[in-house]
């Protein structure tokens, strides 16, 4: 994470390392093991704003010219979904329709809580790859750690999921396992049951929500940060300061908040379901936010959540 945030806070990059990495709009960072992590991803939106259980802002569905779009025109390579979306088949369709070959691809799914428990993740991940029409996954997330299963503990039935993760890790059909909303005491009762390290945490990040101090955990136990709803759902758009920093560097507002992620060395996966801003969330390698400017954006944290607050599961 440190070498690639130097490399990111690097001078804007040279037109033909700009036209790379446009050409192929991601970067590549090592994880722990064979797999590699796409630094710029595409986040799928649920079908339907019902199906959103957390009741927020979430605007539009799901895409399909979008996602045929990101993939052909875009060289968006690394997709982000979950059973939870309802949408992993309606992908295996696009993906299809793009011609994008499997093995150039970063695909992520999810575990919802329904399925969780060592005899069910395994199921689920089966069904998973089954609608997505793939015969492995690149990323397996715990998709929230509450549980909701009477009479057993959050963290025995983590720690039971866990186990079978990391089983579908060792059989090859997941390339990488980790989780997503975990806090550091999450981390911590899991590094006591578990024997693989989450290879990844997804966690919300954006300029009002910055957790670093798991940002720093996260980092110095070689757990990839991804951040979700990079651009808040929208909310950051309108904020004055990041209209003012979009005007400055002569971007937009999105752009801002997205190379101000990448500049932070957090993988981050924003979501749109219009061909046109896809595109310019993918401009975001040819120019620098300055420190100052960075600082500026870090200062911002307010604490606020546009998704879910983990803060309460214990
Ligand atoms: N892992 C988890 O537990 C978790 C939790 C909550 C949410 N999420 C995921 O986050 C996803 C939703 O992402 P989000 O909506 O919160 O992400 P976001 O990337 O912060 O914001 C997306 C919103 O911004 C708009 N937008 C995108 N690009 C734009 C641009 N260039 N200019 C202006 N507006 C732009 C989109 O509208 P248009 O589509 O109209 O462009 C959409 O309303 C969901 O799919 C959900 O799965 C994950």
């Amino acid at each position: 994470s440190r070498r690639l945030s130097l490399l990111l806070r690097r001078p804007a990059l040279s037109s033909a390392a700009l036209a790379l990495l446009q050409r192929f709009i991601y970067y590549w960072v090592n994880l722990r093991g064979p797999v590699k992590w796409a630094l710029l991803g595409l986040l799928l939106l649920p079908r339907s704003e019902a199906s959103c259980r957390t009741g927020t802002s979430h605007q539009g569905g799901y895409s399909h010219d979008a996602v045929v779009h990101a993939l052909q025109k875009c060289g968006i390579r690394h997709i982000d979904t979950a059973k939870r979306y309802g949408c992993e088949s309606l992908l295996q369709k696009a993906i299809k329709e793009s011609g994008v070959k499997r093995e150039d691809l970063w695909i992520t799914t999810k575990l919802w809580h329904s399925d969780y428990g060592y005899e069910n993740t395994t199921k689920a991940c089966l069904e998973s790859c089954e609608r997505l029409g793939v015969d492995y996954l690149d990323l397996y997330l715990i998709h929230w750690p509450d549980a909701h299963i009477p009479g057993k503990s959050n963290r025995e039935v983590r720690a039971e999921t866990w186990r079978a993760m990391e089983e579908l890790y060792e059989k090859g059909l997941c390339r990488s396992i980790g989780v997503s909303n975990f806090l550091i005491s999450h981390l911590e009762q899991l590094k006591e049951d578990c024997v693989i390290t989450p290879h990844v945490n997804q966690v919300e990040y954006h300029p009002f929500q910055r957790p670093q101090e798991l940002v720093d955990y996260c980092r110095s136990r070689d757990i990839v940060f991804e951040g979700y709803c990079p651009l808040a759902k929208g909310e950051a758009l309108t904020h004055p300061s990041i209209i003012q920093l979009a005007k400055k560097y002569g971007r937009t507002p999105a752009q801002i908040c997205i190379r101000w992620s990448i500049q932070n060395g957090i993988v981050t996966i924003p979501k749109s379901t219009k061909a046109e801003r896809i595109q310019e969330n993918c401009k975001v390698f040819d120019f620098t936010i300055a420190e100052d400017d960075v600082e500026i954006l870090n200062g911002m944290h307010d604490g606020r959540h546009v998704s879910w607050d983990p803060s309460l599961i214990v």
